[in-house]
């Protein structure tokens, strides 16, 4: 079965096409082959963050020649695709809505069944794409710009919540404080970046509910500390930037880190899977490859380049869906919706139901 994915949740635009494999259940991984993605980021900089309106004129715009190059990458047409998938939330509504609306038109013009997907399970099974995939059960650190979660997963649609943030998500800390900063848009990547000339232990900057014996994360505060710390600074700021910047980003990556390997503990599982755009900072990866090696477990990321949105993840993600016999949305029915808040939790009670 051939299924083309279309992700259009923020600022990227991303389609996909992936083959199933003859193998069923879980741990069959459909291959992909092509993909490709168009960022939003060089229009959005001029704005600081993402515009929605503009955001969403852009998908329109890209939508279809990228789908033509998947196609032509691949060496197949319209007329061979199975499935449509698409992004169906959580995202910005606008942006969702041309996602979701060419591939509805589309299945429909093909006869082909459509299957709406949840964002973050695509960044959750995008591992599975690289080179060095996982296999279940394991723990999922799902650390994008909108989410914070930490997860015991079991199967495909088989996941248990077991933490996450009670206000801003990882993402938002790197970017929020970034801006305070005056660096660019997206956050993550640039203050990454400054940091490695910095020094992490700088500044003391809170590291909340490190302690909290729970597995909930609270980063609301870090960019207010962040903020105090700027202005006692003042005119000194330019050249202390590097130094608050380390130190900003090894309070987040601590407290990731740290809470990661007590849900390893509380769950006894020795695989721990990293998803979602903070899963691309080299100081986490290298933070968790370490505190993990110590105690014997495992850890999984996705290629670099599938970090952040892309196509792939929303086209696996759906086949993954079909050959564990998973497909929740009605086939044939064109009608659709988007879901801009959408909690992973839905989809694994509609599966349970
Ligand atoms: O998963 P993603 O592409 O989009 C959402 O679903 O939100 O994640 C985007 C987030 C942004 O907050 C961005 O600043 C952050 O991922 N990010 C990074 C890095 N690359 C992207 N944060 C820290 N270090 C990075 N290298
Ligand atoms: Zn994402």
């Amino acid at each position: 079965m051939l299924i083309l994915g279309i992700e259009s949740s923020c600022d990227e635009t991303g389609v996909a096409l992936v083959q199933t494999t003859d193998e069923a259940g879980c741990d069959a991984v459909p291959r992909l082959l092509a993909h490709a993605l168009h960022s939003q980021i060089d229009m959005h900089q001029a704005y600081g963050g993402v515009v929605p309106e503009l955001a969403s004129r852009d998908h329109i715009r890209r939508v279809l020649p990228l789908t033509q190059s998947v196609l032509n990458e691949s060496g197949h047409t319209l007329q061979d695709i199975d499935w449509v998938a698409y992004t169906r939330g959580p995202g910005l509504a606008g942006a969702l809505l041309v996602g979701a609306g060419v591939a509805c038109a589309m299945a429909a013009a093909l006869d082909k069944p459509t299957l709406g997907i949840h964002h973050l399970e695509g960044h959750l099974l995008s591992p599975f794409l690289s080179a060095d995939p996982p296999r279940f059960p394991f723990v999922a650190l799902l650390v994008s710009g909108g989410h914070t979660q930490l997860m015991q997963v079991d199967g495909v649609g088989r996941y248990i919540l077991l933490g996450e943030t009670i206000d801003d998500a990882a993402g938002e800390a790197f970017d929020k404080s970034a801006k305070l900063l005056g660096l660019g848009y997206p956050g993550g990547p640039a203050l990454s970046r400054l940091a490695v000339r910095g020094q992490d232990d700088a500044f003391k900057l809170p590291r909340p509910l490190l302690h909290s014996g729970d597995l909930d994360f609270s980063f609301a505060g870090l960019k207010t500390a962040v903020l105090t710390q700027a202005k006692k600074l003042g005119d000194a700021l330019e050249d202390r930037k590097a130094d608050l910047a380390a130190s900003t980003q090894a309070a987040i990556v601590e407290v990731l880190v740290k809470k990661s390997l007590s849900a390893l503990q509380q769950t006894g599982l020795k695989r721990l899977v990293v998803a979602g755009g903070v899963g691309a900072n080299v100081r986490l990866r290298s933070q968790l490859n370490e505190a993990c090696a110590r105690r014997g477990v495992r850890v999984h990321y996705p290629e670099l380049h599938l970090c952040t949105d892309n196509g792939a993840m929303i086209a696996l993600a759906a086949g993954m869906r079909l050959q564990a016999g998973l497909a929740t949305d009605a086939p044939q029915a064109y009608a659709f919706d988007v879901k801009p808040r959408w909690p992973l939790a839905d989809i694994v009670a509609k599966i349970a139901a």
